[in-house]
């Protein structure tokens, strides 16, 4: 239910929209009121390229840092703003430029594919970039003869190695979200509902993609629920998906895959920094802004160019 404040928050954000000549771009992690005034709604690659093919003055990032950095690197001109600067992600974090920089010198002769989830410093030291709906397929475009060094994400990479059939190095960064399914648990769901489809995004341990009926990236996962001929799935991914699968599918059931713990670490709490209200402050305020420096931007644009170019 709509409370009136958020009525008005709703018919303020899109007033300024008008204004500003701004575009809202969401991942489907953001909570469902975000999503739902959002222009446009989508995992990492199609909001990479929304983000390089908008022509508003103003890109309004409602996701984590490295995605609302990944639009500014495609729009250096371009003024791109997010509700929470402090919206980071695991991941990225697990992989620090200066630590990617040395192994990089250490190891010359690795072809660096990088997953988006990093920084744009990271990012300007890859060969290529590549999100989890295009990965296999950036894998299989890498030379026979050449190894992988694949960061950030293990649980990824493994899973990649295990598609393409490529030996690679793994950087070891999890995503704190993805890391805590629960085996056991998911298990037991199972049982209570033996029609039910499990679905995985691949940051998921191997320990449940073992059991996953699919695996895919956010718009993967949303596109097989909605074309499949079953009524009931477990999806071990952040629960924001969730919104979207019952409003294209409000006739099949959706269970949350359990965490370990009795937590809500099946949110991202990183996503979940970015608020309605804080979105319009950002609108108001035209800030956070996303800013880099012109020679960072020009390095990590040729990584994600040559990714959006064979994607
Ligand atoms: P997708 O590109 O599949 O939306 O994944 C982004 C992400 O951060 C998953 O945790
Ligand atoms: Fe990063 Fe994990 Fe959050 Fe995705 S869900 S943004 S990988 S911490």
């Amino acid at each position: 239910m709509l409370f009136q404040s958020e009525i008005l928050l709703d018919e303020e954000i899109l007033k300024l929209k008008k204004e500003l000549n701004a575009i809202i771009l969401a991942h489907y992690y953001q909570e469902s009121e975000i999503q739902d005034l959002a222009d446009f709604v989508g995992d990492s690659l199609e909001l990479s390229r929304q983000a390089a093919k908008t022509d508003a003055d103003v890109i309004v990032f409602a996701g984590v840092h490295f995605m609302a950095e990944t639009a500014k690197i495609l729009n250096p001109r371009k003024k791109v703003t997010i509700p929470d600067l402090n919206a980071g992600c695991s991941l990225s974090d697990s992989c620090p430029a200066p630590l990617f920089k040395k192994f990089r010198e250490e190891n010359p002769n690795l072809y660096a594919v990088t997953y988006i989830n990093s920084s744009a410093a990271v990012k300007a030291l890859s060969d290529i970039i590549c999100t989890s709906s295009n990965a296999e397929k950036i894998i299989n475009s890498v030379p026979l003869d050449r190894k992988i060094l694949f960061s950030p994400d293990r649980n990824l990479g493994r899973y990649l190695m295990k598609k393409t059939g490529r030996d690679m190095v793994l950087w070891e960064g999890t995503c704190i979200v993805h890391e805590q399914f629960s085996e056991k648990k998911i298990l037991q769901l199972k049982f209570n509902y033996p029609d039910a489809l499990l679905i995985a995004h691949p940051e998921c341990e191997e320990s449940v993609l073992q059991y996953a009926d699919f695996i895919g990236s956010t718009s993967k996962l949303l596109n097989f629920v909605r074309e499949i001929d079953a009524k009931e799935f477990i999806v071990a991914t952040e629960v924001g998906i969730i919104h979207q699968m019952r409003k294209y599918c409000p006739d099949k059931t959706f269970i949350p895959a359990p965490p370990d713990s009795s937590c809500a670490c099946n949110e991202c709490p990183y996503m979940k920094k970015n608020t309605l209200e804080k979105l319009y402050l950002c609108m108001v305020n035209q800030e956070p802004e996303i800013t880099l420096p012109e020679d960072l931007i020009e390095k990590a644009y040729i990584p994600l160019k040559r990714m959006l170019d064979l994607s």
